[in-house]
């Protein structure tokens, strides 16, 4: 299959590469492609070397399907133009996420809304990934109410400036890399994205918006304060969750077992429980410190870990594209 890969020179487009080869999806062609700047630069995927093609030149090769992770206004301008001839595009970007008309997987969750007729399919955004992954089974069992979401979240997150602008902090290097308004080392941000009208930035809207569309319900209340802090390997999300069912917790730890894509990393007694570090590298979701919230009915907290690179983008995108070849969505 062609596969083009739109900011294969980026952080979250270099783990597309790593994750499309180590799960062996079936390429037979690659299209790296990146800014202008970029065009002509070799990349290295599974043992060969590829020169980076510029935008115009991957269209024209026609590939089955395009991953984008370039950002949103080279996904709103692109993307289209890929699906015109016939390309399926999965969107890392937050382009297309709440268009009515595109659909917002996450495979273990959603995949089976996908139709002939989607062309351009969006990849939510990767704190959500990672909580609606730890909550999707409870939902079906106790159905949510409302969530209260705290997150704690990598500097990969924002792209390659602002893991260099850490570095050259930590490292009392002169600071020529500024990705954030403040310095980053020994210090937190509660703010992520921009600013909207009511107050919450669109990282906080995000996570409200995307949970009620994946989640297919739009009854339910979530409320998220999204922090930046120093850290490297994984998003952390402090979730408090409120249902309508009351809960045992012992239930709750069996469906969480059960749940595809979640690990359970809980026992305290022996100081175990999710942290980015453990997640760096891996696709699983990691939930811990499960326990009751003692001052309300029918409600759980809990510690959501994932490496957003992966799961919370790259791995969600593969898993989609293997979704719609098992689903007969992708010809070769
Ligand atoms: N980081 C995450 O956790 C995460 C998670 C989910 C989604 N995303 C989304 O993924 C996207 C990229 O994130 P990232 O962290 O990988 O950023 P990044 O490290 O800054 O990489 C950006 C990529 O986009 C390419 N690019 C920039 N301008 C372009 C243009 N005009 N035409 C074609 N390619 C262009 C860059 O190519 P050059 O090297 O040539 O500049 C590079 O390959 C963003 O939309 C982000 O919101 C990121």
């Amino acid at each position: 299959m062609k596969v083009a890969v739109v900011g294969a020179t980026g952080l979250v487009g270099g783990e597309m590469l790593k994750v499309l080869a180590e799960r062996n999806f079936p390429v037979t062609e690659l299209l790296p492609v990146a800014s202008e700047r970029s065009v002509g630069q070799e990349i290295e995927f599974q043992g060969q070397k590829y020169k980076v093609v510029s935008m115009d030149d991957a269209i024209a090769a026609r590939p089955a399907v395009a991953i984008f992770s370039a950002g949103g206004s080279i996904s709103k301008e692109q993307a289209p133009r890929f699906a015109e001839v016939g390309t399926v595009v999965i969107d890392n970007s937050s382009a297309w996420r709440m268009d009515p008309t595109k659909k917002l997987v996450v495979p273990e969750i959603n995949a089976k809304e996908i139709t002939p007729d989607d062309k351009i399919i969006a990849n939510p955004n990767c704190s959500t990934i990672q909580m609606v992954v730890a909550l999707n089974k409870l939902h079906e069992t106790y159905k949510v109410q409302r969530i209260v979401v705290s997150t704690y979240q990598s500097v990969t997150g924002t792209g390659k400036k602002a893991v260099d602008q850490l570095m050259q902090e930590r490292s009392g290097q002169e600071v020529t890399s500024q990705a954030y308004p403040h310095p980053i080392d020994l210090n937190v941000l509660p703010h992520i994205d921009v600013f909207e009208d009511n107050g919450y930035t669109k990282e906080e809207m995000k996570m409200v918006k995307e949970t009620k569309k994946i989640l297919g319900d739009d009854s339910i209340r979530v409320t998220a304060t999204t922090v930046r802090i120093p850290v490297v390997g994984g998003h952390s999300e402090a979730v408090n969750v409120e249902f309508e069912q009351e809960f045992e917790l012992e239930d709750v730890y069996r469906i969480l077992r059960e749940t595809e894509g979640v690990e359970v990393v809980d026992d305290v007694k022996n100081n175990v429980y999710p942290m980015p570090k453990d997640a760096h590298g891996r696709d699983a979701v990691l939930v811990g410190r499960l326990r009751r919230d003692e001052t309300q009915p029918r409600t759980l907290n809990m510690w959501v870990v994932a490496d957003n690179l992966r799961k919370g983008a790259a791995t969600n995108a593969v898993q989609i594209a293997e979704k719609m070849l098992q689903m007969g969505l992708l010809q070769a």
